[in-house]
C-alpha cells in the first residue's frame, strides 16, 4: 500500500473510532487517546509506520522564526501535553513543534471535574481545566530525559499557581523560567487563560510589563537567551491590543501567540446547558476572531514581531488564512480532536500546493 492509501485508511479509521471517543467524557477520551497512542508506539515498527503516514518532510515547509528552525509551521498548542508526557508520540504525528504546559511552580489539581465539554454542533470545546499540572520541575525532569529531539522545537508555556496572588505572580513566572530554561527552545508567558481567577488582569499594561521585563532581564544575562512570547486572549479590545503592541516593542520580547480560548458565547448552536458551562471556548467559533486579532496585531506592529496563530484551525485553508493574516507559524488543539491526526499532514500538504 502506498502512503496515500495508508493515510486514507487511517483517516477512515479515525472516522470509525471517533464516535466511540465522542461517547466518552472528553477528558477521559483525551487520556484514552494519549494512552492508546503510547501503547501503540511501543509495538515494534509502529513508530516508523506512524511517521511514514503522518509526517511530511519537505524543505519548503521549513521556517526560521525568532532564531529557531522549525521543520514545519504546524505546532501542537498548549494544554494538550501539559506535563511533557507525550512529546515523542505527538512528534510522530507530524507536528513541527510542541508546546508543553501551562506549567506552574507547584503541582495543582485544577478545577473539579467535569471541566471539559464538547459542543459537537459547533465543532468546539469548552474547558475550565484551571492549569491542572504536575509542576514545572516534573515537566523539566521529563524533558531532560529526551536525548534525541530530531529537530523538534519544544516550547514551555508558563503560568502562576491559583493560590498565588497577582501581586506575587512574577515570582511564579520566574520560578518556571528557571526550572525549564535548559530544556525548552522558547517560552510562552500565559496571562490569558480564563480559568484561573484574576489571571487575565495580568494582561493590563503595568503588571504585564513588570513580568516581561523581569523575565527579559534574567534572559539577557544568559549566554544564550531564549525567545519569550506572550499568549493573549481573543477578547481584548482594540485599545488593549494597541497596548500589547507597545509592550512587546518596549520589552523586546520575541513575539505573540494569538489566541487563547474565548469567554464569548455568540452564535453557538449547541444546547444551552453546555453552552452555559463556565470556561473558554476553542475550535470553530474561534476561527474568525483569532484571525482578526492576528491581522490587527500584524498591521499595527508593521509586522515587526512574529505571531503564532492559534484558534479554530480545522483545515489547511484555516491555517493558510492565519498565515496570510500575518502569522509566521500556527498551532492547533481542538481541530485535532474533531479532524483527527491526519490534520497536521493535510495542512502541510495544503501549504505545499
Ligand atoms: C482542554 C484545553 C486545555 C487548554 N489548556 C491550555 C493551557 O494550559 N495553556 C494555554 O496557554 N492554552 C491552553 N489551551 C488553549 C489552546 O492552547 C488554544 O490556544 C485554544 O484552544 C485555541 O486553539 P484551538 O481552537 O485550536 O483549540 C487549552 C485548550 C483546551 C481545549
Amino acid at each position: 500500500m502506498n502512503i496515500s492509501a495508508c493515510l486514507a485508511t487511517f483517516v477512515y479509521m479515525y472516522k470509525l473510532v471517533k464516535p466511540l471517543f465522542f461517547s466518552m467524557n472528553p477528558e477521559l477520551a483525551h487520556h484514552q487517546v494519549t494512552g492508546g497512542l503510547r501503547k501503540f508506539t511501543k509495538v515494534w515498527g509502529a513508530k516508523s509506520l506512524l511517521k511514514s503516514i503522518y509526517t511530511l518532510e519537505d524543505k519548503r515547509l521549513e521556517r526560521e522564526v525568532f532564531g529557531l528552525k522549525f521543520k514545519n509551521p504546524v505546532g501542537l498548542a498548549a494544554g494538550f501535553d501539559k506535563n511533557a508526557e507525550y512529546i515523542e508520540e505527538m512528534a510522530g504525528l507530524g507536528f513541527g513543534f510542541i508546546e508543553i504546559g501551562t506549567v506552574t511552580p507547584r503541582p495543582q489539581p485544577g478545577n473539579d471535574k467535569p471541566r471539559m465539554f464538547r459542543l459537537v454542533a459547533d465543532e468546539a470545546l469548552i474547558n475550565r481545566m484551571g492549569f491542572n499540572n504536575q509542576g514545572a520541575d516534573v515537566a523539566a525532569g521529563r524533558l531532560q530525559k529526551i536525548t534525541d529531539r530530531k529537530g523538534l522545537i519544544i516550547g514551555g508555556n508558563i503560568g502562576k499557581n491559583k493560590l498565588t496572588p497577582n501581586e506575587d505572580a512574577v515570582h511564579d513566572y520566574v520560578y518556571c523560567f528557571h526550572a525549564l530554561f535548559s530544556y525548552v527552545d522558547y517560552f510562552v508567558v500565559n496571562v490569558s487563560s480564563p480559568n484561573t481567577p484574576g489571571l487575565r488582569d495580568l494582561q493590563e499594561k503595568e503588571p504585564l510589563k513588570h513580568i516581561l521585563n523581569t523575565l527579559q532581564e534574567l534572559n539577557m544575562k544568559k549566554p544564550a537567551p531564549k525567545p519569550i512570547l506572550l499568549k493573549i486572549a481573543p477578547d481584548l479590545t482594540k485599545s488593549q491590543l494597541d497596548d500589547i503592541v507597545e509592550i512587546v516593542t518596549e520589552t523586546k520580547i520575541a513575539g505573540v501567540i494569538a489566541t487563547n480560548t474565548t469567554i464569548a458565547r455568540e452564535g453557538l448552536q449547541s444546547p444551552a446547558n453546555v453552552v452555559n458551562e463556565m470556561g473558554g471556548v476553542s475550535g470553530r467559533p474561534l476561527t474568525k476572531r483569532s484571525t482578526e486579532v492576528i491581522r490587527y496585531l500584524a498591521e499595527k506592529s508593521n509586522h515587526t514581531f512574529p505571531i503564532i496563530g492559534v484558534g479554530g484551525i480545522h483545515s489547511a485553508e484555516d491555517a493558510i488564512e492565519k498565515l496570510e493574516a500575518g502569522a509566521s507559524l500556527v498551532q492547533l488543539y481542538t481541530g485535532f480532536v474533531y479532524e483527527g491526526p491526519a490534520l497536521v499532514r493535510n495542512i502541510c500538504k495544503g501549504l505545499l500546493r
